[in-house]
């Protein structure tokens, strides 16, 4: 071989070590490595994998390294059907599946952080970084399988965002997500407000954090990056070279080691919650079981329905995995959805909403308020309580409130005449917290058990500050007070027997006062005086189940009582207002009702070593 040979022999191979491993790849390097381990995630992949791929960034750009280990599952072939069908579009993939080991040696479980199991995590994480910085890519996404990139901007937003470490901010059932606010001196978390702030929106933006995991994107191309790490040895050489005191003394944990050697070499870790990306599960606890993360799917595809109007379709070829839990009445008679049949969207998604839940649920159409007039008011021998008016708005009612009354009317009358014992009332606006369907049923064992009732409230307004008694026995029930909405109520057939006895349509007033009048809970005596008999049984799940959609005031807000035409009691004529916010006067409470909820949250324990809620 004459030395010309040998020069360019050796300048190919120099070509290859800087443009990848591959002889034959005269590509770019990519601009962003996805790193993804899989560990157990069959159940999670097909909704992960299929949101990835729907990304609206060049999928020639991107490239993946992807390991899987000690699966119990069906995961590695979840991954090798993605590598059948999408790795080519891809700029590369580089994967390696273990499948020798089901567990790691002496795991109780599946969902225990043993310290061999994160041995290997950072490892693996360590030698994505590696291959990162290898094939020269501009960013590494640190990213885990129980994660679902909904937005398909999520990249593209990520990277115009042009800083050293960012997180898309995650949604969950409950307040947990990908980041924290506080850290504590022993590397823990810790509650903040700001948290609060951020996870609700009541801040926009990108905001500094001493912790993102989960999902985090890192510029290879910033000063420094490429020298911080996972393992806890590194970072204390790194200290130590850099004559930093004291030393980190805590866990070996990926992420907080992650986040204190970025903190070491001053950069910023931040979190964006610009836009909605996605949702996150909780991570389970090791004495949960597989049917937990189910049933935060469950709820995770209804808030999408919620917030995005569906669950974004996954690849047909995954189409057969997924499994939505069958219908329930929830031991009921029956469940009617009210809903105006000119509202045909709101009952598009309210079945979507019914099907992912799985409840077994009838529509009822609303009688619209459109519709009415004096006229026909008249004819059908309504007369209001005199003089009525809204106690916030100081208005006499409107159509639609008439049209709202008599829709859940018609449902009494029909619960008589068909003698159904027990129904669910919805209207078609709601949102269902966590766990539905079996706390639904806790609270209507716990007060079969106790009273005969005549209504439980799922979804209220309270109105009163003072507290409401517990019923006696229960963990779920109190007893009414004052209250707002007829969102869904559970009412009896001697529920229903009273309600029509008191003849309301002789001295109408709005649905959602008259059942605080009929259980003696209204404040204005006047109008409760005008009915003799009030001793409805009125309960209310507490916390509750079911809220509204959206508040007065919020984008997308239309509200088909407060909206319409309205009627004047003293002269009997239609008259048009513009709408007001009785409903902000109490916005706080609801929004305060969010931590409750946790309460319910059956057997997700709610602590995890990375974040406690
Ligand atoms: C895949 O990545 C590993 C590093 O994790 C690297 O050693 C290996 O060469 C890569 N394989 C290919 C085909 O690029
Ligand atoms: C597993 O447990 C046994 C007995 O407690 C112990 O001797 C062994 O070192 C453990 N193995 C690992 C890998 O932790
Ligand atoms: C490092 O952590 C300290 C203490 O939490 C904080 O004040 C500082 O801003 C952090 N530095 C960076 C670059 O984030
Ligand atoms: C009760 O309602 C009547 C009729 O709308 C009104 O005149 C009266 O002021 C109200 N009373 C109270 C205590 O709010």
């Amino acid at each position: 071989m004459n030395k010309q040979v040998l020069l360019s022999l050796f300048l190919a191979s120099a070509l290859v070590c800087i443009f990848g491993n591959d002889a034959t790849d005269d590509r770019e390097p990519p601009t962003i490595l996805v790193a993804l381990l899989v560990r157990n995630k069959a159940h999670t992949l097909p909704m992960f994998l299929s949101y990835l791929d729907q990304q609206d960034y060049p999928k020639q750009r991107i490239a993946f390294w992807l390991r899987s280990d000690h699966n119990a599952d069906d995961s590695v072939n979840v991954l090798k059907q993605w590598l059948d069908h999408s790795a080519e579009s891809y700029h590369s993939v580089n994967f390696s599946f273990e499948t020798d080991e089901k567990s790691y040696p002496n795991e109780s479980s599946p969902y225990e952080w043993s310290s061999s199991r994160f041995k290997n995590l950072i490892s693996l994480k360590e030698e994505a970084f590696g291959y990162a910085r290898d094939i020269w890519a501009d960013y590494v996404f640190f990213l885990d399988a129980d994660v679902m990139l909904t937005s398909q901007d999520t990249l593209t937003k990520l990277t115009q965002l042009r800083l050293p470490i960012v997180a898309p901010m995650l949604l969950s059932e409950s307040l947990y997500s990908n980041f924290w606010c506080g850290m504590s001196e022993e590397y823990y978390y810790q509650r903040t407000d700001e948290y609060k702030e951020i996870y609700h929106l009541k801040k926009v933006g990108s905001f500094p954090v001493p912790m993102v995991h989960t999902a985090v994107l890192v510029d290879m191309n910033y000063k420094g990056v490429k020298s911080l790490t996972f393992d806890k040895s590194k970072l204390q050489e790194m200290q130590k070279n850099r004559k930093q005191e004291p030393l980190f003394d805590g866990p070996s944990d990926d992420i907080i080691v992650f986040a204190i050697s970025a903190n070491s070499s001053g950069i910023p870790l931040h979190i964006c919650n610009e836009i909605t990306f996605g949702y996150i599960l909780q991570p389970l606890e090791p004495g949960d079981s597989l049917d937990n993360d189910i049933q935060q799917l469950v709820h995770i595809r209804a808030s999408m329905i919620t917030d995005l109007g569906e669950v974004p379709p996954l690849h047909d070829y995954y189409q057969h995995l997924v499994t939505k839990p069958e219908k329930s009445k929830l031991t009921l008679d029956h469940i009617f959805m009210i809903n105006l049949e000119r509202r045909p969207e709101r009952r598009e998604k309210m079945e979507k909403l019914f099907d992912e839940i799985g409840l077994d649920v009838e529509h009822f159409p609303a009688v619209d308020g459109k519709e009415l007039n004096v006229e026909r008011v008249k004819q059908m021998g309504i007369t209001f309580m005199p003089g009525y008016e809204d106690p916030y708005h100081h208005r006499p009612m409107t159509m639609g409130e008439i049209g709202c009354f008599l829709s859940h009317y018609r449902i009494w009358v029909k619960m008589v005449q068909e003698k159904l014992k027990e129904v669910l009332i919805l209207e078609d606006d709601i949102r269902f917290e966590p766990y539905f369907r079996s706390n639904a049923v806790r609270v209507l064992n716990q007060a079969r058990n106790v009273v005969e009732y005549d209504l439980i409230y799922f979804g209220r307004k309270r109105l009163k500050e003072k507290s409401e008694p517990w019923v006696a026995d229960t963990d779920t029930l109190v007893h009414a007070g004052y209250s707002y909405w007829t969102l869904g109520y559970v009412l009896s057939y001697e529920g229903a027997l009273k309600l029509l006895a008191a003849k309301p349509l002789e001295k109408l007033i709005p649905v959602d006062e008259f059942l605080p009048v009929m259980f003696n809970r209204h404040p204005n005596k006047t109008w409760s005086e005008a009915y003799q008999k009030r001793d409805l049984v009125a309960l209310s799940a507490a916390p509750l189940l079911l809220y509204p959609v959206y508040y007065t005031g919020d984008f997308g807000y239309i509200s088909d009582t407060e909206d319409s035409q309205q009627i004047n009691v003293e002269s009997n004529e239609g008259e048009a207002r513009l709408k007001s916010d009785r409903e902000q006067v109490f916005l706080k409470e609801v929004e305060d009702s969010s931590e409750q909820q946790l309460k319910l949250g059956e057997s997700i324990s709610g602590t995890k070593s990375h974040q406690e809620l």
